[in-house]
C-alpha cells in the first residue's frame, strides 16, 4: 500500500487513534476523556470533556516564542492602507475588543453578529469572541437588509459589530443604512451596536443603542481578559449558508474539533513545510494568503484561524485582484504582495483566476514568486483551461480542493503533507482527505457505485472533527436535511454528484439540489424564486443556474406574469425585468440578481407539479433536456426556447 492509502486507511478505520494523536497539536486546559462520543449519532462530539480555547491557541500560546513575529499583514487597495501586527500586537488588540464586549454584557454562549468589511478589527473581534466563549456570526459585509434581518432573528445577538462602510473598486458601500433597515425588519433587538468609523461614509447614530468602536477601544486600551475554557463541543461560531429552502441554515462549529482539524489541514494539505520547522529564508516565518472574505467559510478558516493556530502570518486583503494601492488598474497586485511579503502558500477561488485570465499574462511573471509553494483553489469547479493557464503562468502547483461550509475543511485534496510525491490531476480536486469516509451512492438504488460510475457523494458517519455539529438551534433540521438519504441515517449527503477514476482520483460533477454557484458564492435558486415572487406582477417563477464563462454559473429567471397586459410591449417587458432585478437586489443583494428575466406563458413541470429545473437548465445551456416522459405540457419548453431567442453562433 502507498503511504497515502496507508495513512488514509488508518484515519478512517481507527478514527479514535488517529484523532487522539492529531489533538496533541493544540493546547488543552483539561484533557479529554473520550475521543469520540457517538451515542446520539449522527450528532457526534469530538474530544469529550477536554477544555480548550481557540483564541488561546491562535494567539496567547505563541507569545512565548513569537511575540515579535508578524501575525497579521493587512493590505487594502481600497483605502491604500497597509499595516502589520505582531503576535504581541494581536494579543493587545484582541484583549481590547474582548474587554469591550464583556463591558457590554456579552458572556459565554452569547452571540455577537459581525457585519463588517475586510478590516483587521473583524479578525480581532472574531478572536475576542472566542476568547470570552461568545459565539460569533459573521454576515458578509454589504449583504442585503432582509437577508441580514433573518440572520439577526435566527442568531439573536447580544451585540452587533459593524462599520460605516465597505468599499469595492473605489466605490463606497455604506453599511449603516443597510444595518438600520435590517434592524427595522428584525424582531430581535441587540442591546448594543458598536460602529467602526473608517471615515468612508457618514453615519446617523441611534441614541442609547449605537456606540463608537474607537472610543470603547480607548477605554479598554490596557485591558487583559482571561480566556474562558470551553468544553470541546461548545460552539465557536455560526455561519449562515444557503440550502434548498429560502431559510438560511446556521452552520454551527464546535471548538476543539475545529482547532484540531484546521491544524491537520495545514499539516497535510496547505503548508506541510510549516511542520518540519522550515521557515522562509527571507521573512523567517511562514506566510499564508487566503484571498477570500471573512464572511465566507474560507475566510474563517484560512484568513483567521488556521494560519494563526499554526503560528504563521496571515495576509488579509481588501480589494479586487486587478486594482493596485493607488487605485489604478494592476492585474499583478496579488503577485506583488506574494513577492513583497514572501507568501508561502496562497488560496483563492477559480473565479478570481478567470478574472485574471482576461488580463495581460505578463503580470504573472513580473514578480518574484520564489517564496510560493503552491496555489490552492476551491469553492467551485476548476475548469481545466483555467487551471492550465495559471499553472503555466506562475509555474507553481495548482491544487484544487473540494469542501463545503458544512465540512469546514477539505474533503478531497492533494495531500502533500502525507506523500510529497502525490500529484494533482487536472479536473480533479484529488483524493479523499484523511478522516473523511467518502462514498458514491447510486441515485436510484442507494447502493455504492464502483469506479467510473456517477453517484451522490456522501460521508459515512461519523463526520471527522471540524465539520458542522448541527444547524444552530435546530438539531432536527440538521438530521433531516443532511442525513435522510438512507433510512438508518448513516450517511451525510453533500448534495454533490461525484465520480472516481481507476486511480482513485475523484471528480465533482455538480449539485444534486437547487443550489448554484455564482463566482464561488453559494446561492439557493429557491431563495431567488421567493424574492422574485415578492414582486406584485409575478404569478410564478423558476430560477436555474446557467453556465457562464466568467462566473461559473449565473441565475436566469423565467416568470409568468399575473396580467399579460403588464408585458404588452417590449418596453413593458424591459421595465418589468428591471423591476424584478431590483427586487432581488433589495432582498438578497446584487450577487443573486438574475442575469436575465424571461417572461413565459407556462413553466415546465411534471404532472405531479414538480418544476423540471434540470430540463430548464439544459435548454438554457443548449443541451438535450433528456427524458421528458413526465412533463405535463410539452409546449412549455418550446416557450422557453422562444424566450431565449435564437442561439448565438
Ligand atoms: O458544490 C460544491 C462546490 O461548492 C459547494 C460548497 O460551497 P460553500 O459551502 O460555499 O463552500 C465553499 C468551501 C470551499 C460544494 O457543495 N465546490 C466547492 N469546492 C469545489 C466545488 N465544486 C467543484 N470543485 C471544487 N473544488
Amino acid at each position: 500500500m502507498d503511504r497515502y492509502s496507508e495513512i488514509y486507511r488508518h484515519s478512517v478505520d481507527e478514527p479514535e487513534s488517529f484523532w487522539r494523536a492529531e489533538a496533541a497539536a493544540i493546547d488543552w486546559q483539561a484533557p479529554f476523556t473520550r475521543v469520540l462520543d457517538d451515542d446520539a449519532a449522527p450528532l457526534s462530539r469530538w474530544f469529550v470533556g477536554g477544555t480548550t480555547n481557540l483564541c488561546h491557541n491562535a494567539v496567547d500560546r505563541h507569545l512565548a516564542t513569537r511575540s515579535s513575529q508578524v501575525a497579521l499583514i493587512y493590505v487594502s487597495t481600497e483605502t491604500g492602507i497597509e499595516r502589520t501586527y505582531t503576535y504581541r500586537d494581536l494579543f493587545d488588540e484582541v484583549n481590547r475588543v474582548a474587554a469591550m464586549l464583556v463591558a457590554e454584557g456579552v458572556g459565554r454562549g452569547d452571540r455577537v453578529l459581525l457585519y463588517l468589511p475586510m478590516v483587521p478589527e473583524a479578525l480581532f473581534a472574531m478572536l475576542a469572541c472566542t476568547r470570552i466563549g461568545a459565539i460569533h456570526s459573521v454576515v458578509f459585509g454589504g449583504f442585503a437588509s432582509s437577508s441580514l434581518a433573518t440572520r439577526i432573528d435566527d442568531a439573536r445577538p447580544t451585540v452587533i459589530l459593524s462599520a460605516d462602510a465597505g468599499s469595492r473598486a473605489g466605490r463606497v458601500v455604506p453599511y449603516k443604512p443597510l444595518l438600520d433597515a435590517a434592524l427595522e425588519l428584525a424582531g430581535h433587538r441587540p442591546s448594543r451596536v458598536v460602529l467602526l468609523d473608517r471615515g468612508l461614509a457618514s453615519m446617523t447614530r441611534v441614541d442609547g443603542r449605537d456606540v463608537d468602536w474607537a472610543t470603547l477601544r480607548d477605554e479598554h486600551f490596557d485591558a487583559r481578559v482571561p480566556c474562558v475554557w470551553l468544553e470541546s463541543s461548545e460552539p465557536s461560531y455560526i455561519l449562515y449558508t444557503s440550502g434548498t429552502t429560502g431559510i438560511p441554515k446556521g452552520v454551527q462549529r464546535d471548538t476543539g474539533g475545529h482547532a484540531v482539524a484546521l491544524v491537520a489541514s495545514m499539516r497535510y494539505i496547505f503548508d506541510p513545510a510549516a511542520f518540519d520547522g522550515t521557515v522562509d529564508p527571507v521573512s523567517g516565518r511562514r506566510t499564508f494568503f487566503a484571498a477570500s472574505d471573512i464572511g465566507w467559510v474560507v475566510g474563517h478558516c484560512y484568513i483567521v484561524y488556521a494560519p494563526l493556530l499554526c503560528g504563521m502570518a496571515s495576509l488579509m486583503y481588501e480589494g479586487l485582484p486587478i486594482r493596485g494601492m493607488d487605485g489604478e488598474a494592476d492585474p499583478g497586485i496579488w503577485w506583488s504582495l506574494v513577492a513583497r511579503h514572501r507568501v508561502n502558500a496562497m488560496f483563492t477561488a477559480p473565479t478570481a483566476i478567470r478574472v485574471l485570465k482576461k488580463q495581460d499574462p505578463s503580470h504573472l511573471t513580473r514578480h518574484d514568486l520564489s517564496s510560493l509553494d503552491a496555489l490552492f483553489l476551491a469553492g467551485e469547479p476548476l475548469d481545466e483551461p483555467t487551471a492550465r493557464w495559471i499553472a503555466e503562468g506562475i509555474g507553481k502547483p495548482i491544487l484544487d480542493n473540494y469542501w463545503q461550509t458544512e465540512t469546514g475543511w477539505p474533503m478531497l485534496s492533494t495531500q502533500r503533507g502525507i506523500d510529497p510525491s502525490m500529484e494533482p490531476r487536472f479536473g480533479s480536486p484529488g483524493k479523499p482527505v484523511v478522516g473523511f469516509r467518502l462514498k458514491l451512492l447510486d441515485e436510484a438504488s442507494n447502493a455504492e457505485v464502483g469506479a467510473n460510475r456517477k453517484g451522490v457523494l456522501v460521508i459515512e458517519a461519523p463526520l471527522p472533527p471540524g465539520c458542522m455539529s448541527t444547524v444552530w438551534g435546530d438539531d432536527r433540521r440538521f438530521v433531516e436535511t443532511y442525513w435522510s438519504l438512507l433510512a438508518d441515517r448513516s450517511v451525510y449527503s453533500t448534495f454533490d454528484w461525484g465520480i472516481r477514476d481507476d486511480d482513485g482520483y475523484w471528480f465533482i460533477l455538480g449539485r444534486t439540489d437547487d443550489v448554484i454557484n455564482v463566482a464561488g458564492h453559494r446561492l439557493g435558486t429557491r431563495e431567488i424564486e421567493e424574492s422574485i415572487s415578492g414582486h406584485a406582477a409575478i404569478a410564478e417563477t423558476a430560477v436555474v443556474g446557467v453556465a457562464d464563462a466568467l462566473k461559473g454559473q449565473v441565475p436566469i429567471a423565467f416568470a409568468i406574469v399575473r396580467d399579460p397586459v403588464s408585458i404588452a410591449t417590449p418596453a413593458d417587458r424591459l421595465r418589468l425585468e428591471g423591476e424584478v432585478m431590483a427586487t432581488v437586489d433589495r432582498s438578497l443583494g446584487a450577487l443573486a440578481r438574475p442575469a436575465r428575466v424571461h417572461f413565459v406563458p407556462t413553466l415546465p413541470k411534471t404532472r405531479s407539479g414538480k418544476m423540471l429545473r434540470r430540463a430548464l437548465q439544459a435548454v438554457c445551456e443548449g443541451r438535450d433536456p433528456g427524458d421528458l416522459a413526465t412533463i405535463e405540457d410539452p409546449t412549455a419548453l418550446e416557450h422557453v426556447r422562444i424566450a431565449l431567442g435564437p442561439p448565438f453562433p
